[in-house]
């Protein structure tokens, strides 16, 4: 067989070469000895370099010792593309050099199995809903004004007008309920987060769900369905990609063990945090240390609920039980992976959002469109958003976000 790729590496003694060969699906040893290549191949052999194009012929043969089981002994080698000076090598290098190199970076081992798992994740995404016969609303990326809060939105000039890079498609996904009762979206969203936590991301891909006459309850079911599956779908599929990463695949079997999610309120949250010893005041968001305090807790998905209205979004229903709450819900990740979910039951009673917008300051003018959905023929609704690199970041094991996404954008980075 005949195979095209790059070299990872190359070690010679004398007679013998032993290569690996990475051709895009995978890596494979190939074995080059003097006697059995032309002379000119040989010499090639020699020639090669790191991360070098090349074209290797050969047959295959099963060696226990080789890693995948088989190697290659060849026939034929030859070098399409030497390589001179290749940036990354098997020494270990700094973080900032391989972010600044991350077009090369995405070649080794683990980030390739890092995009391969996000890969998958994002397959299972629109299986989910594809089976389930959502409709994909693809939202606008330009908006004229804000939807999860105005500090960190990114302003662009529309011809003369102020323009605002998207926070969340969400908007946009209401008024579609209306014509298609389920749909989602699946795009990137941009948050100007000045912060410089391993959490936050300046661009990241956010998915969407929006149910027509889907109250809270319903609610809380549907986003623990989806959770499940996206975990269910990783360990059937990435098992491999697990072990590279030398993740332990325990935690996530515990998460979709037959037990549901535990579902606290946040009142109850701010008890678990109090007896934790990192006690926090009603009204008062979760920070990092809270979040990792309550996945700890529980030590699988744990779904918060009914969150203070201050510190959550104008456009959450109240809680009919609890006036200075609202029918919101975040689902926290154990191991330190904090929140990775929020959603909520939307206001669909047209003063109350009216009144909403203007209490957030927001501009009126902006939402009458927003507003038309509770003007003609209003609705229940809900829905949630999941910010993908966080779960794929979980489902990987990975220390930070930059490695959950392609092409990270942090705070003062922007290339490559
Ligand atoms: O809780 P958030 O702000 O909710 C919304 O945007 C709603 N409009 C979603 C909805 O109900 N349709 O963000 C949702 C998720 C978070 O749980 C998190 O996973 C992710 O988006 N997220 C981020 N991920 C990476 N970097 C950031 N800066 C993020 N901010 C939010």
């Amino acid at each position: 067989m005949t195979l095209r790729g790059w070299l990872e590496n190359v070690r010679s003694s004398g007679k013998i070469a032993f290569l690996q060969v990475r051709d895009g699906s995978g890596t494979v040893q190939a074995v080059a000895s003097r006697a059995d290549l032309p002379e000119a191949d040989w010499e090639a052999v020699q020639q090669a370099t790191q991360e070098s194009t090349v074209e290797i012929t050969g047959t295959v043969k099963e060696d226990r010792r080789a890693p995948g089981g088989v190697e290659l002994q060849l026939t034929g080698f030859k070098l399409l593309h030497r390589t001179e000076d290749y940036p990354i090598t098997p020494k270990e290098h700094g973080t900032a050099f391989l972010m600044e190199h991350r077009h090369l970076w995405l070649r080794s081992t683990r980030q390739r199995a890092a995009l391969k798992v996000r890969s998958e994740i994002e397959q299972a995404i629109r299986d989910f809903f594809y089976c389930r016969e959502y409709v994909l609303i693809d939202s606008p990326i330009l908006t004229p004004a804000a939807c999860e809060g105005t500090s960190t939105l990114f302003q662009t000039d529309y011809f003369g007008h102020p323009a605002f890079l998207s926070q969340s498609g969400q908007l946009y996904l209401e008024p579609a309920c209306a014509a298609f009762g389920k749909v989602y979206c699946f795009g990137p969203t941009f948050r100007a987060e000045k912060s410089k936590t391993r959490r936050h991301l300046m661009e990241f891909w956010m998915v969407e769900p929006e149910v027509a006459f889907l109250e809270f309850e319903g609610l809380l079911e549907l986003t623990e369905e989806f959770i499940r599956e996206l975990i269910g779908r990783v360990l059937e599929r990435c098992r491999g990609e697990l072990a590279a990463l030398e993740r332990d695949p325990a935690p996530l079997e515990r998460a979709v063990s037959a037990e549901p999610f535990p579902r606290i309120t946040y009142r109850e949250a701010l008890k678990v945090l109090e007896e934790e010893g990192v006690p926090l005041p009603f009204g008062e968001d979760f920070g990092a240390e809270h979040e990792t305090k309550l996945g700890e807790r529980f030590g699988r998905p744990v779904m918060v609920t009914r969150f203070p209205a201050a510190i959550k979004a104008f456009y959450m229903e109240p809680d009919p039980d609890d006036r200075e709450t609202v029918l919101g819900v975040d689902v926290i990740a154990p191991e330190g992976y904090g929140e990775i979910v929020g959603g909520s039951q939307r206001i669909h009673d047209h003063d109350l959002l009216h009144r909403r917008i203007v209490d957030h300051d927001l501009p009126l003018a902006a939402f009458q469109w927003y507003l038309d959905v509770r003007r003609y023929g209003t609705f229940p609704h809900s829905g949630f958003g999941m910010g993908i690199e966080r779960f794929v970041a979980w489902m990987a094991g990975l220390g930070h976000l930059r490695e959950a996404i392609p092409y990270p954008r942090m705070l003062y980075r922007i290339y490559p």
